[in-house]
């Protein structure tokens, strides 16, 4: 059985978050507490726009952040700056996540430095264009499935080495809630999250005995990373509004502390017995 450590609590004011933002002035607000296990966190691709939210989301919450970057140092530093300003841990340093030797020097040189790893999360992956299956260069498609199906599974496996010999931890892919829906265009950006997510799965199964819990939080259109920059890069005002329109049934899209704020609670003890599973964030658009 897991060894629960002692916690150490956040509270989260909804008031100022979902109430200030969904709901009108007048209606009554509550007070929400997620606790944590004891120890830090390693979020892969915290350089993104949705990996910087979760780095800096879990510092507020009083967790160690380390994170990896690819080739953004200047955002890494910031975001560590910030962090450390604010009175958190923090530690970044560029990983090529597809290799496996670089990626257990990640995790070897993060026990050093904090003991315990509570939390793993992949929020990583290659930027590339919208194509069909029959335009996607194969080599283009052999570079995406070995950034982001090897790099995720090079950073789970050592996560579950690590989480065995501690007796536990909670893992997180972030990949997309396009995998229950073909994208237009976009199956190169699906598919590999695909493979993560049964990657994931299969952790939840094989090591849900020794307290490790294993889930993905699935994002739909973010207005932050890879989605802000196809939005405004890719596409006319004109499609952003009928896609926002058309095929969301909330009518907008996220931000990234949405995706934070599920890697959160996902890794909260509240979500103890939550594991194998993926929490679509996308305003309903997998519907
Ligand atoms: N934003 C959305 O609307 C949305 C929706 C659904 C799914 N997703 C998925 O969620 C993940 C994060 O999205 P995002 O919007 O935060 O993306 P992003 O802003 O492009 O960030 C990607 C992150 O991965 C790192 N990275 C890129 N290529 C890498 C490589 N070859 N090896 C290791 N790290 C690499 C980047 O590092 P540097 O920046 O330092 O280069 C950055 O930290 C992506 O995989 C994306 O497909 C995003």
């Amino acid at each position: 059985m897991q060894q629960r450590l002692p916690a150490h609590h956040i509270y989260y004011t909804l008031t100022y978050y979902y109430f200030y933002h969904y709901l009108p002035d007048d209606i009554p607000t509550m007070t929400i507490e997620l606790s944590f296990d004891q120890g830090a966190v390693i979020v892969g691709g915290g350089t993104g726009g949705i990996g910087e939210a979760i780095c800096r989301r879990f510092a507020e919450a009083g967790t160690p952040v380390i994170f990896t970057y690819n080739s953004n140092v200047a955002k890494a530093e910031a975001i560590g700056a910030d962090i450390e300003a604010a009175g958190g841990q923090c530690s970044f340093s560029r990983v090529d996540l597809s290799d496996t030797d670089s990626v257990n020097a990640l995790f070897e040189d993060a026990v050093a430095k904090y003991g315990r790893i509570a939390h793993v999360i992949y929020a990583a992956g290659p930027s590339f264009d919208f194509a069909k299956i029959g335009d996607i260069p194969a080599d283009t498609w052999k570079k995406v499935i070995n950034a982001d199906v090897n790099g995720a599974f090079n950073l789970i496996q050592s996560a579950v080495q690590v989480f065995r010999q501690q007796g536990g931890g909670n893992l997180i892919g972030v990949i997309t809630s396009a995998v229950e829906c073909v994208p237009k265009a976009d199956i190169m950006s699906a598919s590999p999250k695909a493979a993560i997510e049964m990657l994931i799965r299969g952790v939840a199964k094989e090591s849900g005995k020794v307290g490790i819990r294993a889930n993905c939080v699935g994002p739909g259109w973010i207005n932050a990373g890879l989605g802000k920059k196809g939005m405004e890069e890719k596409m006319t005002p004109e499609m952003v509004e009928k896609l926002r329109r058309s095929t969301i049934p909330l009518q907008k899209f996220g931000n990234a502390d949405d995706i934070a704020y599920a890697c959160l609670f996902l890794c909260s003890q509240q979500a103890g017995f939550v594991t194998g599973q993926t929490l679509a964030v996308d305003g309903g658009a997998q519907i």
